[in-house]
C-alpha cells in the first residue's frame, strides 16, 4: 500500500539552532524524506539559522554529511538528497544581539506560509521570540515551534509559556512532544475511536490494569549534563509517557480538532492522583558490557537521579476508579521495546470448571520497533481430550498489515508538515504542560524530601527487582521486555 501524500502549501521555515544535534539528526532528514515523497512542494524553502560564520555552501555539505548517516530510518538517495539541498539556505545570527537578522529577513517571502523552529536550548526562547518580533519577521499568522524540556518544573514551564505569550497568541505556538507524531502514538486514537469493538470495554468495569512501558537499551551518552540533573522522571515520564496514558484514558473528543482533543488530554492530567511514594520505585543501572554505570557516564558517582522509573498512577474519575496505570521507563534495559498492555478482567464466571486453565484478554499495542497489535484471546485447543483452553494471539504487524512498501514515517516529518499546515492536535497546549508537572512535581518533591536513592539495577536487566513487587503486591505481573 502506497500512502496518500498531499502536498503542503508554499513555506519557509526558519531552523533556529540549525547546527546542533537535533536538526542535523532529526530536522532535515525529516524534511528530506517528505520533499523526496512529494509533500514538501518545490516552492518550500528551509533557511538554517545559527550563530557559526558560514557559508550556505559549508552548511549544505555539513547537512549533505548528516542526511548520509542511517538513523535507523530508510537510507535516502543520492538523488533525494541533492534536491533537498537545492531547498535550503543558510544565514548566521546570533540570539543575543541583531546580528544578521536584518539579513535573515530579506530572505523571507510575504506570501508564503512562515515557521521559526526553535531547536536551541529553552534558555535562548526569549532571546529568539523577542528578535523575531522586534525584527519584524513574525506575521498573525507565523509559527513558532519549540522543544522539550519545556520547563524543569511548574514554575520554569510558566516562566516559558509567559516569555512566549509575550510575542505569540496560544495559536501560533507548536510544542513538540515526538511521542505524539509516532505513527502508532496516533493510531491509539484510530483503534480506541475508529472501532466499536474496544470502547464499551473501555473503563474500570472491564479493565484490570494497563501497563505503559517504554524500554531503551540506550544509556544517557552525550547528554550526561542534562540527563543528572533531569532524570526519568523529568525526561520520559512528564512528557512522554504522560501523552500515552493521556490518549489510553481520555473520554472520546466531540471531534478531531486540536482543542477538542487537547480539552480531554487536560481533563485526564488534572484527575490523576498524587503518587504515593511506596508506589515509585527509582533505579540506576549498573555497568555492563555496553558501558560504564550511570555514575560513571554522569561523572557524578553520588547521583541519585533515576535512570529508571516504575510508577502505580489511580485517575480520579467514573470511567477508571480502581483500576491502575503501571508505568514504567529506563534506559540500559533488555529491550529496546515500547507498548501498552491494556489486561482486561476475568470472566464473571468460568462454565468450565475451577481447573480450567485461564488467562485474561489483552490488548498490546506495540509502539516501537514492529509496530503493531496483538489481541490475546482464549480458544480451544484442537484435538480430543476434553475442553482445554488456551490463549493464542491475534496478532498484526503493521508493516506486514500494510504490505512491505509502507514505510512508518519518523515522528518529526508528520509533526513538521503539521506545522505547515497550521495543525495544533499533536502538540501541547501550555495548560497541558502546566498540568503535567504540576502533577510530576510534587511527586518529584516526595523523593527529595525522603534522600531516597535510586536502586541499583544491571545493564540489560528489566530494571531493579523492587519494580516487580510493585505489581506482585496487587497479584500482577509486569509483562516481559522485549
Ligand atoms: C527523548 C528523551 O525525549 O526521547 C530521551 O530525552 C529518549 O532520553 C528519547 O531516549 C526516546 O525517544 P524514542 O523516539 O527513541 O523512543
Amino acid at each position: 500500500m502506497v500512502a496518500r501524500v498531499i502536498p503542503v502549501d508554499p513555506f519557509d521555515l526558519v531552523v533556529l539552532g540549525a547546527t546542533g544535534d537535533l536538526a542535523q539528526r532529526k530536522i532535515f532528514p525529516a524534511l528530506c524524506r517528505r520533499l523526496a515523497d512529494g509533500q514538501m512542494p518545490a516552492e518550500g524553502r528551509i533557511i538554517g539559522a545559527a550563530r557559526s560564520a558560514m557559508t550556505p555552501a559549508e552548511f549544505k555539505a555539513m547537512v549533505a554529511e548528516s542526511l548520509k548517516v542511517d538513523h535507523g530510518a530508510a537510507p535516502i538517495s543520492a538523488a533525494d538528497r541533492a534536491a533537498f539541498l537545492t531547498a535550503i539556505d543558510y544565514v548566521a545570527v546570533d540570539a543575543r544581539s541583531d546580528e544578521g537578522w536584518g539579513a535573515l529577513a530579506g530572505m523571507l517571502r510575504p506570501d508564503v506560509t512562515r515557521a521559526f523552529y526553535f531547536s536551541v536550548a529553552p534558555a535562548l526562547f526569549g532571546d529568539l521570540a523577542q528578535r523575531v518580533t522586534e525584527h519584524g519577521l513574525a506575521t498573525p499568522e507565523t509559527r513558532i515551534v519549540v522543544e522539550k524540556p519545556f520547563g524543569h518544573d511548574l514554575e520554569t514551564a510558566r516562566a516559558l509559556n509567559a516569555i512566549l505569550a509575550r510575542h505569540f497568541t496560544e495559536a501560533q505556538i507548536y510544542r513538540i512532544d515526538h511521542y505524539l507524531g509516532k505513527e502508532t502514538v496516533q493510531n491509539l486514537m484510530a483503534v480506541r475511536f475508529a472501532n466499536i469493538l474496544f470502547e464499551p470495554l473501555w473503563n474500570a468495569r472491564f479493565v484490570d490494569h494497563v501497563q505503559i512501558t517504554v524500554a531503551e537499551t540506550v544509556g544517557v551518552g552525550g547528554r550526561a549534563e542534562y540527563y543528572d540533573h533531569s532524570g526519568a522522571m523529568r525526561d520520559m515520564v512528564q512528557n512522554h509517557l504522560m501523552q500515552l496514558l493521556c490518549l489510553i484514558a481520555m473520554e472520546p473528543p466531540f471531534n478531531f480538532e486540536p482543542d477538542a482533543v487537547r480539552d480531554e488530554k487536560l481533563k485526564v492530567i488534572r484527575a490523576l492522583d498524587p503518587v504515593a511514594q511506596d508506589d515509585i520505585v527509582r533505579g540506576q543501572y549498573g555497568a555492563g558490557p555496553d558501558g560504564p554505570s550511570y555514575g560513571d557516564e554522569v561523572e557524578n558517582p553520588q547521583s541519585t537521579t533515576e535512570s529508571y522509573i516504575a510508577l502505580k498512577v489511580g485517575i480520579s474519575n467514573w470511567r477508571w476508579k480502581g483500576t491502575p496505570f503501571y508505568l514504567r521507563t529506563g534506559k540500559r534495559l533488555a529491550a529496546r521495546a515500547s507498548e501498552i498492555a491494556v489486561i482486561f478482567r476475568d470472566p464473571p464466571h468460568s462454565i468450565f470448571g475451577e481447573d480450567a486453565e485461564w488467562r485474561e484478554n489483552v490488548l498490546v499495542i506495540r509502539l516501537q520497533p514492529d509496530e503493531g497489535m496483538t489481541l490475546r484471546v482464549m480458544i480451544k485447543e484442537p484435538g480430543p481430550g476434553g475442553m482445554r483452553l488456551k490463549d493464542v494471539a491475534l496478532d498484526m504487524s503493521f508493516a506486514e498489515a500494510l504490505g512491505d512498501d509502507m514505510q512508518i514515517p519518523d515522528a518529526y516529518e508528520r509533526l513538521i508538515m503539521d506545522v505547515i499546515r497550521g495543525n495544533q492536535t499533536l502538540f501541547m497546549r501550555g495548560d497541558e504542560v502546566e498540568a503535567a508537572w504540576a502533577w510530576s512535581d510534587p511527586v518529584i518533591a516526595g523523593w527529595q524530601d525522603g534522600g531516597a536513592r535510586a536502586l541499583p539495577y544491571a545493564a540489560g536487566s528489566a530494571g531493579p527487582a523492587a519494580a516487580a513487587d510493585l505489581l506482585q503486591r496487587d497479584g500482577r505481573l509486569w509483562r516481559e521486555i522485549g
